[in-house]
């Protein structure tokens, strides 16, 4: 039976051991601690930057791979010398580690992208601001930001002083966009890609809030654009598994890219219940080299919202009364202010009935919002 090691225990790797069941693949977890969302699936606990922790969870593995982009590129290099394949790779990876170093490789790939520059204590702030046509622009720290964690619009200097203390800013223009699109794909060590069908996201506080699948209102150009821009991504960097393309919508339509993600992401639970292969099943099959499923949807739409900060106690009964048709995914964790700790599906044929019967489940389980 093939053995894919998941360096992480939270709700991503979680997620994967339904489909692992379903695949016939052995999946085995190196979480951080005890009690995480992945622990029935749990065979080591320890600390992902610890080489010699990693590299030995990960001998009799056919492939290893990740719930989060956080392992050091070193660590990642060691398993691949010891001849286990990691997938995606440490050199792929690698860009996810530092929003500096994405930017960079995007350029290099010719991707369209917001207008950006680098930015420190040392830098002229006129002509760093003037690249990026003024303020308010978007700053972001390079590394270790998640939900919005790190980003920042800023109107002037002085919102910023605190995080320039610590380190080089990546600095972009406030992208006037008229809506976020994520198109996932995943592609074979061999090159064989598929992707689904592009997504909308909605964001509350620079966190996604809820995803509509297909985007409402996507004309041809628009899936051909993403679809392309995809392809020529994954191909650009060689991922192998799933890679998420998060981009800004202009009002003429063009498309510039936000960042990548190269894991199952938020932007793609909706694909459990709406697609034939859900990410989840489809990034396994993409790190063991095994046939992509078939990403054809199986109804017209479908929406998902997360829960955020907690899920009332016994309140699942009681939505599934009201809503037999939602699916609740419960991601086992302790609750805080903010942090996500679920999300609903409902699939069917009308997105804003959809979203409102979601916003109806959402509103009868969150302990808070
Ligand atoms: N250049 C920009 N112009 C306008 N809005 C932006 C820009 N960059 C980011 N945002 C907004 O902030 C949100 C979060 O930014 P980004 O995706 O870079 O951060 P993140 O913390 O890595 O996010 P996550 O991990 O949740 O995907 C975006 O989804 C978008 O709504
Ligand atoms: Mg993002």
């Amino acid at each position: 039976m093939t053995k894919i090691g998941v360096v992480g225990g939270g709700q991503l790797a979680r997620m994967m051991i339904p489909a692992a069941i379903n695949l016939g693949i052995d999946l085995q977890v190196f979480a951080e601690a005890e009690q995480s969302p992945a622990s029935m699936a749990t065979t080591l606990v320890g600390d992902f930057r610890d080489t010699s922790e990693v590299v030995n969870f990960s001998q009799n593995l056919d492939v290893l791979t990740f719930d989060h982009e956080h392992v050091p590129t070193e660590v990642l290099r060691e398993v691949e010398n010891t001849g286990v394949p990691v997938f995606p790779s440490a050199d792929a990876l690698t860009l996810t580690h530092n929003k500096i170093v994405m930017r960079e490789r995007l350029e290099e790939l010719g991707a369209p992208q917001p207008r950006w520059t680098v930015i420190s204590e040392q830098t002229d702030r006129e002509s760093a601001l003037a690249e990026v046509g003024g303020f308010p622009c978007v700053a972001k720290k390079p590394v270790g930001g998640y939900d919005g964690k790190g980003v920042r619009v800023v109107e002037s200097w002085s919102e910023i002083e605190d995080w320039l203390a610590e380190g080089s800013l990546l600095l972009e223009e406030k992208v006037p966009f008229t809506r976020e699109l994520a198109l996932l794909s995943a592609r074979r060590p061999g090159g064989e890609w598929l992707s689904w069908t592009p997504v909308e996201t909605r964001q509350k506080n620079g966190v996604c809030s809820e995803v509509i699948a297909p985007a409402p209102d996507l004309d041809p150009s628009t899936i051909s654009q993403s679809t392309e821009l995809a392809g020529a991504i994954a191909e650009g960097i060689g991922i192998v598994g799933v890679l998420a393309v998060e981009v800004f919508q202009l009002p003429d339509g063009s498309l510039v890219v936000n960042e990548l993600a190269m894991r199952p992401h938020n932007s793609g639970h909706v694909f459990t219940e709406l697609s034939q292969t859900s990410q989840f099943e489809q990034h396994l099959r993409a790190v063991a080299d095994l046939p992509l499923g078939a990403t054809d949807l199986l109804q017209p739409r479908g929406v998902m919202v997360n829960l955020f900060g907690g899920i009332k106690t016994d309140s699942k009964a009681r939505a599934w009364t009201l809503a037999p048709e939602a699916k609740i995914h419960d991601y086992g964790k302790s609750p805080r202010p903010g942090r996500k700790v679920g999300h609903v599906v409902v699939v069917g044929a009308d997105a804003e009935s959809l979203l409102a019967r979601a916003e109806e489940v959402r509103q009868a389980i969150s302990a808070s919002s």
